[in-house]
């Protein structure tokens, strides 16, 4: 019998339609080929237009609507025209904490033929797999804003740890550190500075690398981190770091990976108790929405992230396999690795490489 997965895909704003729809087209390349699983995918318009048009993001039972879905597949959002905290906290981290994805998981690596701007960096010697706090930390939603407009106007944003936040991520990270081979974590902080959150971090790491005596770990202070990532990448393998820190760090691992247009995350529900949501980490890109040339490989690898977590594992490693054949063919590459190819055309490319599989 044929799996059938229900998707819901958000494109989003800018680049984000024109990435979601290459990813759709590869996604339905690979269940034609495929007599085990077919998805049913759904698209929604929201993003800034809609709210431009309508005044919200999404509608109110949005979050709601995504329950019946068995994976979401977003693209980007944020428009010059709308303000980014709005349009952050209306689609994005809305759906992120109406769902609980409390585990956003963001792999990073030199895929074969591409370089890293480090020199004497291949690939190989960098594989990493940040896991960030995707819940609370900094970007909780806690803080206000009072007396504005006076010259004692004032904000607040608070970050929130919690226990209960702090122990499951952690051992979400630890669990993940385990499946690598190298089962090695390293948990970042900056609790020399922040006294009260990052220091529960930093012991509730101890307590929870008790229960996971085969993975080995150290602790790292974030700016100290952003070194060690330059300069020894290959000492690292799975990273834990709260919301605001990881967001930064996975930019930073993107970009020592090639290019941010290639980096993919998946935002977990681990309990699988409501949809979980995958995406490439960029956003909308405003500077090249409209030209064809986004690179799609983003979206390809969080789509292949996707498939991971529906449990098509054999689609899963045929769509990175098609990956990595694009990326190796310098013919095959979009501009920002450095090739001429448009976003239609590295699909095309990774839809002959599936074809080419047999
Ligand atoms: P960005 O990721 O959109 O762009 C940064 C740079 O990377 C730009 O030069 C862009 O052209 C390039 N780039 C990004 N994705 C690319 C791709 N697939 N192919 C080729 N080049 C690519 O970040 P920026 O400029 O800081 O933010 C633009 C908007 O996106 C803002 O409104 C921001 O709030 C939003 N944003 C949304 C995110 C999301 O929805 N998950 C994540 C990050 C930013
Ligand atoms: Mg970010």
């Amino acid at each position: 019998m044929t799996r059938v997965h229900r998707i819901a895909a958000i494109p989003g704003d800018g680049i984000g339609p024109e990435v979601i729809e290459a990813a759709l087209d590869v996604l339905d390349h690979l269940g034609r080929q495929s007599n085990a699983f077919r998805l049913e995918v759904e698209r929604f318009d929201w993003g800034s237009k809609r709210y431009l048009r309508e005044g919200a993001l999404m509608p109110e039972n949005g979050v709601a609507a995504l329950r019946a879905f068995d994976a979401i597949l977003f693209g980007a959002v944020g428009a010059p025209d709308v303000p980014d905290h709005v349009t952050l906290w209306g689609l994005r981290l809305a759906i992120c904490q109406g769902l609980d994805q409390y585990a956003n998981l963001r792999p990073t690596r030199i895929l074969p033929g591409l370089s890293s701007p480090l020199s004497g960096v291949g690939p190989g010697d960098l594989d990493w797999l940040i896991v960030r706090e995707n819940s609370e930390g900094e970007y909780a939603g806690q803080g206000g804003r009072s007396h504005r407009g006076q010259p004692h106007e004032v904000a607040t944003e608070t970050a929130i740890f919690t226990r209960a936040g702090v122990e499951r991520i952690m051992r979400v990270a630890f669990s993940q550190a385990r499946a690598r081979p190298r089962k090695h974590l390293t948990v970042v902080t900056k609790s020399n500075a922040q006294r009260y959150g990052l220091v529960l971090w930093d012991e509730i790491a101890a307590e929870v690398a008790t229960e996971f005596p085969d993975v080995t770990w150290d602790r790292m202070l974030v700016d100290a981190m952003t070194v060690r990532m330059t300069l020894d990448p290959g000492s690292l393998d799975t990273i834990v770091a709260t919301n605001l820190h990881a967001d930064i760090l996975s930019d930073l691992a993107a970009a020592l990976a090639g290019s941010i247009g290639i980096a993919p995350t998946a935002n977990l529900n681990p309990e699988r108790a409501a949809p979980s949501m995958f995406e490439p980490i960029h956003g909308s890109a405003f500077d090249i929405t409209g030209k064809g040339v986004a690179n799609p490989i983003g979206t390809f690898w969080s789509a292949a992230m996707m498939l991971g977590y529906l449990g098509e594992t054999e689609a899963e490693a045929r769509l990175m396999r098609a990956i990595e054949v694009v990326t190796s063919d310098p013919e095959s590459r979009p501009r920002d690795l450095g090739g001429a190819c448009s976003t239609a055309q590295v699909t095309a490319r990774l839809c002959q490489a599936l074809d080419a599989e047999g």
